[in-house]
Parts: structure tokens; C-alpha cells; sequence
């Protein structure tokens, strides 16, 4: 859908980087007008020229900290109808060198964005939190009732507080701000026009950006870090979702924002099913004829040894499932290595 005058506005915090990106053009196809705020700490201007390629035009771009309050007022000089907050650091690794930063960027934004909307009277707020909230969760599939363990890393951290932190906004606003918590489990693929993908800048932590880069030859081979754990195949099971599913469900969000204004809810975002390393790797083979180069190494301190999502509550409330296969995921994943290589 074109971007119209009319288009309510939607800030798109962090929307030059992975999910944020892929979440800009499930808006425009859903009529609203997306504003990008990243100040590309984490990703490249060239993110900015895909989009353009898919949508058909440019996108309104800040190049701004979120946490800048001063800078921000430009962004809510026109009228603002919701945010969707993806703006963070997100290494986990990196946040246990670094907490101060994480803390100040991912928690300090985060306050400092509330109260903006809470002074403009902006009354929908999706927030990005992470299925790393809950741990090593006691019973599988998790669903949004299970107990908060304590934070494995100050990363986890951050998205515990954030998310506490918008309740006693929520609280505080008296029904003026409506929230959406959305705990993300796995997003891995990338956009089918291969424009935009997940680009990590750097050694990537995550496996399927590592793993489509050992295929690439650009590393030498993936190592499958542990392969004695207790589950069907000894190696760790997680919930691999498609970010285009992931995107969508942001629009599905502020859909429920807007038929249930100033609500706070807790949705997980997930397929509803695990898949084992061992797995992703023979889908990966399966969906794209390649082999993958692949070790098994030693287990990776912190990483737990399964979770997967109860999906069912954002299938009722927000009306959203996943609908792209893992199979989808990775011929996807793959397709974007290739552009970048190329
Ligand atoms: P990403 O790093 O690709 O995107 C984040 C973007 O935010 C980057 O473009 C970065 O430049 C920008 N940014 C960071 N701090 C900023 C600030 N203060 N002001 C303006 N821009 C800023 O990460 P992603 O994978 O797209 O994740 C998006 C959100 O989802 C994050 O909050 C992350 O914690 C959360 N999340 C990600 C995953 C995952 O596996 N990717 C899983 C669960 C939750
Ligand atoms: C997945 C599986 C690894 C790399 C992380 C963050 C989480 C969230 C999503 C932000 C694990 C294995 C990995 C490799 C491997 N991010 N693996 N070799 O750890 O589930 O979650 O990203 O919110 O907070 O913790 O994702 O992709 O790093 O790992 O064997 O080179 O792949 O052990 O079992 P993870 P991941």
C-alpha cells in the first residue's frame, strides 16, 4: 500500500535493523506511514536503500538515539499514532563486558520513550522483549504465566526491567497508554526480494548467520556448540520463527492496541514447536541442496538447553500465527547470503 497523508504515523525505533526493518514493510503493507529512528549503531545506510526497493519510495528516517530527548522532539513535531520500540543492544555476550551501556541504552531509552509518549498523549506502545526472560524454563512449550527466572545476563536483564518498568508507565498513564509486550523467540530468514536480511556486523553469535556464512565460506565451518544435551538428538532446541511472521505480528499488535486502547498485555511470539541444531542444519540441506560445513564443539556457557513457545495466546488475542515453515526460513536466510556475497 502507498504511504498516504492520511496514514497514521507509527515510530519505528531501531526499524534500520533486522526485525525493525522487516517490520517497516509489514506497516506500509498495512496502511500505516512508518518513521524510522535508529542512529545505525548496528546497522548500514544501505538497509535504508532496500527498503526503498521494496516499497517503492523512501521512508521517513531520523538518524537519531531514541534516548535523545531533545533530538526526538523533531519526530513527534507531527502527529504520532503508536510506537514500536525495537531500539536496543542485544549481544548477550557483549552485555556481560559492558552492562553500563546496556543498561543506559536498553533500560534509559526505554523510560525516557515512555515518558515522551506519556507527555505527547501517544497512546499505543509494542515493546520488543526476548523469550530469554524466562531462562531455563520449567515446562515446555512456555507459555506467558511461567515464573521470570532470574536474568542469566545483564542483556535478559534489561528486557525484565523494561518490561517492569512499562507497567508502572501503563500503570501511571491511567489507561492514556496502551502496551504490548512481545517476547520474541528465534527470528531467523529474511525478506523473499532479498533486500533486506539480518546483517550482523561483526562474528555473528546467532546460528543461522553464522551458519549460512560457514556455507558462504566465509568462515570455515559452523561448530554445533554441545551435542551431549538431554533432548532428542543431544543438541539444544529453540523456537525458529520467520522475521516476515515476526514483522506481521507487530501489525496484528497494534490492531489489538487499537480495539483495546490503553490494555497491557504479554504475548510470546513464537511457531510453537522446537527445532534442534542438528535439525536446523538438515532443513537448511533440505531447503536449499547445499552441505554445511559443521563441527560439534563444546557446549556454550549461559545457552539453555530448550525452549519453545505455548503460541496459542497471541493466535486468540491477537488473531496471529506463524505461517512461513522453517524449510521457508532458511532457503530465505540463504537467499540473502548469496545477495551479500554477490
Ligand atoms: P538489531 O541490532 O538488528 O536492530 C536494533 C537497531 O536499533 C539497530 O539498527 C541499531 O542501530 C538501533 N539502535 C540501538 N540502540 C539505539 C538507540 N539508542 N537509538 C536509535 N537506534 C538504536 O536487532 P534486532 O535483532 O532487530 O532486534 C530488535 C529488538 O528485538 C531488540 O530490542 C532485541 O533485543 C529484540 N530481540 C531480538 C531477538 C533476535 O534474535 N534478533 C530476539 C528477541 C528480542
Ligand atoms: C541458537 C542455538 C546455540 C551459534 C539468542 C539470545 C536471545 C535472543 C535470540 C535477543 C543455541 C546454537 C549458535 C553457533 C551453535 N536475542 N549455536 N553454533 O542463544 O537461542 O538466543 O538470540 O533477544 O536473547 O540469547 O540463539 O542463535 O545464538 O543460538 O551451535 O555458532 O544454536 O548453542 O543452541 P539463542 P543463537
Amino acid at each position: 500500500m502507498t504511504e498516504t497523508a492520511s496514514a497514521p504515523r507509527i515510530i519505528v525505533t531501531g526499524g534500520a535493523g533486522f526485525i525493525g526493518s522487516h517490520t517497516v514493510v509489514a506497516l506500509e503493507e498495512a496502511g500505516y506511514a512508518p518513521v524510522i529512528v535508529d542512529d545505525l549503531r548496528n546497522s548500514r545506510p544501505e538497509v535504508l536503500e532496500g527498503l526503498e526497493r521494496i516499497l517503492g519510495h523512501s521512508v521517513e528516517f531520523h538518524r537519531i538515539d531514541c534516548g535523545d530527548v531533545q533530538a526526538m522532539q523533531a519526530v513527534f513535531s507531527q502527529p504520532v499514532h503508536g510506537v514500536i520500540h525495537f531500539a536496543a543492544d542485544k549481544a548477550v555476550g557483549e552485555s556481560v563486558a559492558q552492562p553500563e551501556q546496556y543498561f543506559s541504552n536498553n533500560i534509559g531509552s526505554t523510560a525516557r520513550l515512555a515518558g515522551m509518549m506519556r507527555e505527547r498523549g501517544v497512546q499505543h506502545l509494542v515493546f520488543s522483549s526476548s523469550c530469554t526472560v524466562y531462562g531455563e524454563a520449567g515446562e515446555l512449550p512456555v507459555d506467558e504465566s511461567a515464573p521470570i527466572q532470574p536474568a542469566a545476563s545483564p542483556y535478559g536483564f534489561t528486557k525484565q526491567a523494561c518490561e517492569t518498568l512499562l507497567r508502572y508507565s501503563h500503570r501511571a498513564a491511567e489507561g492514556a497508554l496502551g502496551v504490548a509486550l512481545l517476547r520474541y523467540f528465534n527470528p531467523i530468514g529474511g525478506h523473499p526480494t532479498a533486500e533486506i536480511g539480518e546483517l550482523p556486523l561483526g562474528t555473528p553469535a546467532n546460528l543461522v548467520p553464522y551458519l549460512t556464512q560457514s556455507v558462504a565460506g566465509i568462515r570455515s565451518e559452523l561448530t554445533v556448540f554441545g551435542s551431549d544435551y538431554p533432548t532428542r538428538d543431544g543438541t539444544c532446541i529453540r523456537d525458529y520463527l520467520h522475521v516476515c511472521d515476526l514483522a506481521e505480528a507487530h501489525v496484528a499488535a497494534l490492531r489489538w492496541l487499537e480495539r483495546a486502547p490503553g490494555m497491557l498485555d504479554v504475548f510470546n511470539l513464537g511457531t510453537g514447536e522446537g527445532s534442534s541444531v542438528k535439525e536446523v542444519i538438515s532443513a537448511f540441506e533440505r531447503a536449499t541442496g547445499k552441505s554445511v560445513p559443521h563441527r560439534f564443539g563444546d557446549r556454550r556457557p549461559g545457552d539453555v538447553t530448550a525452549i519453545y513457545a505455548n503460541a496459542e495466546k497471541a493466535a486468540q488475542v491477537l488473531q496471529w500465527r506463524t505461517r512461513r515453515s522453517l524449510d521457508d526460513c532458511l532457503a530465505d536466510a540463504w537467499r540473502w547470503q548469496e545477495k551479500l556475497k554477490g
